[in-house]
């Protein structure tokens, strides 16, 4: 046995060096193919059921636009019921032809059946699932007072999602339909002070990555992997304190066209921006000198904050939730 995973060892990392120069190439030749043809052909959205989580704010409302325009019938499904209201108002007046309000908390099992039960008794039925709904918390793991505090960042990103798509699995069955998970590069790009953020969009990634497997060709999964987004979640507040100061933000808007004509590809990934995919090769093939910068960016923002803490009268707490109220 011991021997087999000796030879194994050896033989797999070179045979594998040689079969990327051949596959590789044919792969992208294929891809760019399936591009240009899915961009020609784009899925028409009109009349189709799309039920969208976190639709109050940020991507999940601009999400709504971008459907509403293509004339899709919508479910909407956030805590705030009012700033719910003036989306679906908004949608309605950019095309969508209905757009329904769902009040929710995507981390209660219960409301995850009822806003799919709501979306089926007022539609007759459901086309698309956007898993979008999230928070994060920001702060070192060790300084945490209390680490309870941090489990809704889990029953929300990763529980909330996995919920939904429970109670949605047999309409979108019927109607096979689509899941788009609406991840992040924190997936992968483990940048220090959102341990459980990090975490909640890893372990989203790995749980629909199988689930497309299990579901597969009925219906599709799409994981979109987004860098950082200008939405209340990405207060400076964040990115300062997560040493992102200085990344780019993608406009809100901007992000959400770029999801709607990904899925109307039907692509089964995407990375925006792009370029974070340049970003992905080097955490994988350099991960050490990746966390020896990581490691030195961090100390030198812990120094600064510390001196500004010793200079303030307590503006920046020790760790705070990076949503909005
Ligand atoms: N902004 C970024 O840089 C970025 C990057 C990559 C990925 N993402 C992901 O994008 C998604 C949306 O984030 P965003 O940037 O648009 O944040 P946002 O502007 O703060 O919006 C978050 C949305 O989620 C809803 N929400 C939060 N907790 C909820 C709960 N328990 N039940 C139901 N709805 C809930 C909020 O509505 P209510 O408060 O009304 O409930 C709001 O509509 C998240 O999954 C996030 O991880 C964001």
């Amino acid at each position: 046995m011991d021997l087999t995973h000796k030879f194994l060892n050896i033989v797999l990392p070179i045979a594998s060096i040689f079969l990327f120069i051949f596959i590789l190439p044919l792969l992208s030749v294929y891809r760019l193919l399936r591009f240009c043809i899915r961009s020609l052909f784009p899925e028409n959205l009109a009349g189709k059921v799309v039920l969208i989580t976190g639709a109050s704010a940020g991507i999940g409302e601009h999400l709504a636009y971008e459907y509403a325009k293509h004339g899709a019938r919508l479910a909407l499904v956030a805590r705030r019921e009012k700033v719910l209201g003036v989306v679906a108002e908004k949608a309605k007046e950019l095309g969508s032809p209905d757009a329904i309000v769902i009040k929710a908390d995507v981390s209660k099992l219960e409301d995850c059946k009822r806003f799919v039960d709501e979306t089926i008794n007022h539609f007759g039925k459901l086309d698309c699932l956007i898993n979008n709904a999230g928070i994060g918390k920001v702060g070192l793991f060790e300084d945490q007072q209390c680490i309870n505090d941090q489990t809704s960042v889990m029953d929300i990103n990763f529980w909330g999602s996995v919920n939904a798509t429970h109670f949605a699995l047999p309409y979108l069955r019927k109607s096979k339909g689509r899941i788009l998970v609406i991840g992040s590069v924190a997936g992968w790009f483990n940048t220090p002070k959102v341990s459980v953020y990090n975490a909640s969009k890893a372990a989203q990634q790995s749980f629909f990555e199988t689930l497309r497997l299990e579901l597969a060709p009925d219906i599709g999964v799409s994981i979109m992997n987004l860098g950082l987004v200008d939405t209340y979640l990405a207060t400076n507040e964040f990115i300062y304190k997560t040493n992102l100061d200085g990344t780019p933000l993608l406009s809100v808007e901007g992000c959400a066209k770029t999801v709607v004509n990904s899925m109307r590809r039907g692509d089964e990934s995407l990375t925006e921006p792009q370029w974070m995919r340049t970003v992905f090769l080097w955490v994988m093939l350099l991960r050490e000198l990746m966390n020896v910068i990581l490691r030195v960016l961090a100390k030198k923002r812990k120094c600064e904050l510390e001196n500004q803490k010793s200079h303030s009268t307590g503006s920046l707490q020790q760790h705070s939730d990076f949503k909005h109220d």
